[in-house]
């Protein structure tokens, strides 16, 4: 899929179908993510993959707005290290690339924040000063995404040369 077209199309997908996703389409998710650009280049991060069942069930118990992990086919839990300034900017830049690797893939994906951290990550064996930024749940859509997002119009949010000038008089992408 082309970039542009990734970027535009992508919506977040709650609903998975129960169709299996290769170990290989998996491991594509995380390089994705490996090849992320981070501050200082430091990387500050780790990824777990869990892909069992009876941990993805468990998981979702613990996903207040994220139950639907139960139902992913598998999903990544992305540890940043908060000793690095920038590690939630890191982190989130791999998760963008994770979830536009695996739209690209026919995978769909949603950050789920609303996890009890601690948890999760003890059942995950996680080093308590590794901070749990998100969980994302993977797997193919139960159903037919239109892709059409609700974003603010461009003319609403960028503006040419100086603060508050129109850009555009209209918007194609709105
Ligand atoms: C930092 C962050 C936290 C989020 N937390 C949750 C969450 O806990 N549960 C959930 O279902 N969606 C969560 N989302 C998904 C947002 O609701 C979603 O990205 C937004 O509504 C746009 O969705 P769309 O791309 O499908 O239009 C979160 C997104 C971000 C960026």
């Amino acid at each position: 899929m082309e970039t542009f077209k990734a970027i535009l199309t992508k919506i977040e997908v709650r609903e998975f179908s129960q169709e299996p996703v290769p170990f290989e389409q998996q491991i594509k998710v995380l390089e994705a993510g490996r090849a992320a650009a981070s501050a200082y280049n430091r990387q500050p991060w780790n990824f777990v993959l869990i892909n069992e069942k009876k941990l993805l069930n468990k998981i979702g118990e613990l996903a207040a707005t994220g139950p639907y992990i139960a139902k992913s086919q598998f999903a990544v839990a992305v540890y940043v290290d908060p000793k690095n300034t920038f590690y939630k900017v890191d982190g989130t830049r791999a998760v963008q690339n994770m979830m536009l690797a695996g739209w690209d893939m026919g995978l769909g994906s949603c950050w789920v924040d609303g996890i009890e951290r601690e948890k999760v990550s003890q059942i995950l064996g996680a080093p308590p000063e590794m901070y749990l930024l998100t969980i994302i749940p993977f797997g193919k859509p139960s159903r037919k995404y239109k892709g059409k997002k609700s974003r603010k119009p461009l003319s609403k949010i960028a503006f040419l040369n100086n603060y508050g000038h129109n850009l555009l008089e209209e918007n194609k992408y709105s």
